[in-house]
């Protein structure tokens, strides 16, 4: 993970990297720095500082940053303590070429032992400062332009990276390559932008180039070329962008996590939009039309994922187990990939993931591939890496999300799990019109229901209050409300750092319960209808063991009115539907936790937004 930025063309460098870096903070956020070419310096100027992109720009100040080439990072680190040395970009020892990198050498120590042997000097711990040495000793010892210098040198590593180098031999030259981390391309008039994704890139162009697995783009006078390392060159696509600026700034809100939990309305309908039609009776998913006659012969469906969308997966469980009569086996990414897992003819594998970038989906995904499953993806990030390798997909869109804490891409997951639930329901034949059209009615009226939900914002914050110096929380939810438990519980761990476990609440008697003391609050989320009774004697024994009691029921319950210590009421749906409202009063609860405890939201210590190494 990290974010990278670069620059070449007529304009000042230095603002756009800083800006750009800014955008890209949410990959990683340990230290910063940027490399410029000046013509009037003899060498590459580089600054880099531990901290955030905000220390970088104060440490800059009074310093030389002229120049129309430069590049920048921010990082989240792997190898190596989040420190001055270690940060980006590493240089040669005579500052004579620079480079940064998002991802991980995994030969590095082999690569650095060789290197020392030919007298090079490692100053850092990273994997990273490898690269600068290898190009360096290549250029030496064959005498050829860095752009051939990188690829030969890329020809020795192994593992993931997106990189962009630079020479102050060659001033009007920038060289990227990738292989297992994004890196985008915007193309201008006469410059070039390069970033780990669209966002420092949209204010000044749309059109954009995605660099693909194992290619190198060259910037040399103005021109770019794209070859593969095997130099064979490349005739790039260039597509259009379509996020737009405002979505990318905080809009009044004084954190993007909170803009985001109430941007969720909006997001929600533009994740529907064009895509329910009450009038008769059907979801309209252009991304899964072609799968839609063969769904007869789908056996079983695994969803693979990471983090909140892991969750959002586990809801798509029920949804798609009760709706379609589908079996459905949800797993982590990082364990699927590892374990050997059996994979049938007939297996359709849908990946979720907020970015399309994580690594260990990305890999879950090829394994799925390799061994003839039809692939699926559900993301946000518009051509991403995800949407570009599966055989067909949906987009959530609920916009540039920021925050490090998932908060609307998980709703819109949830609803475009619904609609390929019902989707599939329809199409063989398991729904019948009159739960269908329930369904979607309900679909529609959501968004105005959020709305409902939001209005709690006060309350939550009186209770979020109360709670805010707790060491440890238990979230309990059955059925659909077990993975909500989940989510609220990672959003309070997240951003909070108050231990917190979700559970399903019957659950609770193996284990937790002997965690309960007056102390402890436990968030129940009790909306459910099937299971009501059943979570009304969880709330029975937390209270008999003197627990406090958060509930999230729904507009007008009585029974949990008598039981709860607090009540967060949210307006009544279909149980098929409660998840999109029942998180939102956790979303709203972690955040005012956090921001009460002093933490800093949209950039939780050690997290990063897009995990694209292992
Ligand atoms: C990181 C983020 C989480 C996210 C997870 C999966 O851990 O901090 O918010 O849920 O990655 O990311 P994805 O982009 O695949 O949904």
């Amino acid at each position: 993970m990290c974010g990278i930025v670069a620059y070449i063309g007529h304009r000042d460098a230095c603002p756009i990297l800083i800006k750009g870096l800014q955008r890209l903070e949410y990959r990683g956020y340990d230290s910063a720095g940027i490399s410029l070419i000046d013509e009037n310096s003899s060498t590459i100027n580089t600054y880099k500082i531990a901290g955030k992109v905000a220390d970088l720009s104060e440490y800059i100040q009074n310093k030389n940053i002229n120049g129309h080439v430069g590049m920048g990072h921010t990082r989240w680190a792997t190898h190596g303590a989040p420190n001055n040395t270690n940060a980006h970009p590493h240089n040669s020892d005579d500052n004579m070429l620079s480079v940064i990198h998002n991802g991980i050498i995994e030969n590095h120590d082999v690569l650095k032992k060789e290197l020392i042997k030919r007298g090079y000097k490692f100053v850092s711990d990273t994997d990273t400062e490898v690269l600068v040495h290898l190009i360096q000793d290549i250029q030496k010892n064959q005498n050829v332009l860095l752009e051939e210098a990188v690829r030969i040198a890329l020809h020795e590593v192994v593992g993931a990276y997106a990189i962009v180098i630079l020479s102050r031999n060659e001033p009007d030259v920038l060289i990227a390559a990738r292989k297992g981390s994004p890196l985008v391309i915007g193309v201008g008039e006469n410059e070039y932008f390069f970033a780990s994704d669209a966002t420092p890139i949209v204010e000044y162009t749309r059109n954009v180039i995605y660099l693909q697995d194992n290619e190198v783009a060259s910037v040399r006078g103005g021109n770019i070329v794209i070859k593969t390392i095997e130099n064979e060159i490349q005739n790039p696509y260039i597509s259009q962008l379509e996020i737009n600026l405002e979505a990318l700034e905080k809009g009044g809100f004084e954190h993007f996590m909170l803009k985001e939990i109430f941007s969720q309305p909006e997001s929600l309908m533009d994740c529907m939009r064009g895509r329910i039609r009450v009038v008769d009776n059907q979801v309209q998913l252009g991304g899964f039309t072609k799968f839609e006659n063969s769904l007869d012969k789908i056996n079983r469906i695994i969803i693979v994922a990471c983090g909140t969308s892991w969750h959002a997966g586990l809801v798509g469980e029920y949804l798609i187990e009760e709706l379609a009569r589908i079996p459905v086996e949800v797993e982590y990414a990082s364990e699927f990939r590892y374990r050997n897992p059996i994979i049938l003819a007939g297996d359709f594998v849908i990946a979720i993931s907020q970015s399309g970038e994580t690594a260990d989906t990305l890999a879950a995904l090829e394994l799925a591939k390799g061994q003839g499953a039809t692939i699926f993806g559900i993301c946000n990030v518009v051509g991403a890496s995800i949407p570009r390798m599966t055989d067909g997909g949906v987009y959530t869109h609920a916009g540039p999300e920021i925050g490090v804490a998932s908060t609307k891409a998980f709703t819109a997951q949830v609803t475009v799990l619904t609609m390929v639930a019902l989707k599939m329901a329809q199409k063989r034949g398991k729904i019948t019109k009159a739960r269908m059209a329930e369904i979607l009615k309900g679909m529609v009226e959501i968004p105005e229901k959020v709305k409902e939900v939001l209005k709690k914002d006060d309350q939550i914050k009186y209770i979020a209050d109360i709670y805010k110096d707790a060491p440890n929380c238990l979230y309990l939810g059955r059925g659909i409300q077990f993975p909500v438990a989940l989510e609220g519980a990672l959003k309070l761990k997240e951003i909070s750092y108050i231990h917190a476990e979700g559970y399903p609440a019957a659950e609770m008697k193996h284990g937790p319960i002997a965690l309960i003391d007056e102390s402890m609050p436990i968030v129940v989320i009790a909306t459910n209808k099937q299971n009501y009774e059943k979570v009304v004697s969880n709330i029975q024994e937390v209270k008999a063991r003197k627990g406090k009691i958060i509930a999230i029921v729904t507009e007008g319950d009585t029974a949990i009115a008598e039981l709860a210590d607090h009540l967060i009421e949210i307006p009544e749906t279909d149980e098929m539907l409660s998840p999109l409202l029942s998180v939102v009063p956790l979303q709203l609860l972690a955040y005012h936790i956090a921001v009460m405890r002093g933490c800093n939201v949209d950039q939780p210590r050690n997290l990063a937004k897009s995990v694209t190494v292992e």
